[in-house]
């Protein structure tokens, strides 16, 4: 597993207002939408594209499309659905999939309550969104289950990521096809489960 944590100032100065508890959830929304366009520039740099033929005004030349099957995107209900929008703008023909998933809240553990995307995604590259990594537990569960279907490339984007649940994403997903993108790494996890500082609880910040 790889991970990549996107060092620009945009992302920093959006991160900065997600975080600050003073921000309200239609601007909360509509900046997560915003810094997830640009996680998702920095995502897609592996994506798949085959050599075309085409003809320019001036010329005859060659460029590139993108490959088929083509890139499936799965949003972790109910906070990923907030960063579908930013991603599917910059990847308009992506297939989109949904997993419904909560952490309880006692146990940490993710549940899963909602699936609804190919059986069969052999040779299909993934795109999983959810805001937060906090224990791991969540996307650890969402990813392999996408590499149990056949998923031979996944990417995760988060907007932020506590460093235990990457080190558990490490231990776990060692050696799989797996990249995680983010805007931080943050410090650590608190007690309860959350990251700090991080921004709170995305869902209840975007929806609550
Ligand atoms: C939050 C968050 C992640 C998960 C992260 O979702 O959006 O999906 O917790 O935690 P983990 O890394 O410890 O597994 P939550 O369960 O609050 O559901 P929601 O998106 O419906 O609010």
């Amino acid at each position: 597993m790889r991970i990549h944590v996107v060092d620009h100032p945009l992302v920093a100065h959006k991160l900065t207002t997600l975080r600050d508890k003073r921000t309200d959830s239609p601007t909360f929304r509509r900046l997560s939408d915003e810094l997830v366009t640009l996680l998702a520039y920095e995502a897609t740099r592996d994506v798949r594209t085959e050599q075309v033929d085409i003809e320019s005004p001036v010329c005859a030349t060659t460029g590139v499309k993108l490959s088929h099957p083509r890139p499936l995107v799965v949003p972790i209900l109910r906070a990923g659905l907030g960063m579908l929008d930013g991603m599917v703008r910059l990847l308009p023909t992506a297939e989109v999939g949904f997993l419904g998933m909560i952490r309880n809240e006692e146990t940490l553990k993710a549940e899963t309550y909602a699936t609804r995307m190919p059986d069969d995604l052999s040779g299909r590259q993934v795109y999983v969104l959810d805001p937060m990594l906090a224990t791991g537990g969540t996307l650890v569960a969402a990813i392999n289950e996408l590499i149990e279907r056949g998923a031979d490339d996944v990417t995760a984007i988060t907007l932020l990521a506590a460093p235990e649940g990457v080190e558990v994403m490490q231990r776990d997903l060692a050696g799989a096809p797996v990249t995680v993108v983010t805007a931080s790494v943050d410090e650590r996890l608190n007690e309860a489960g959350y990251i700090v500082p991080g921004l709170g609880d995305a869902g209840d910040r975007m929806y609550g």
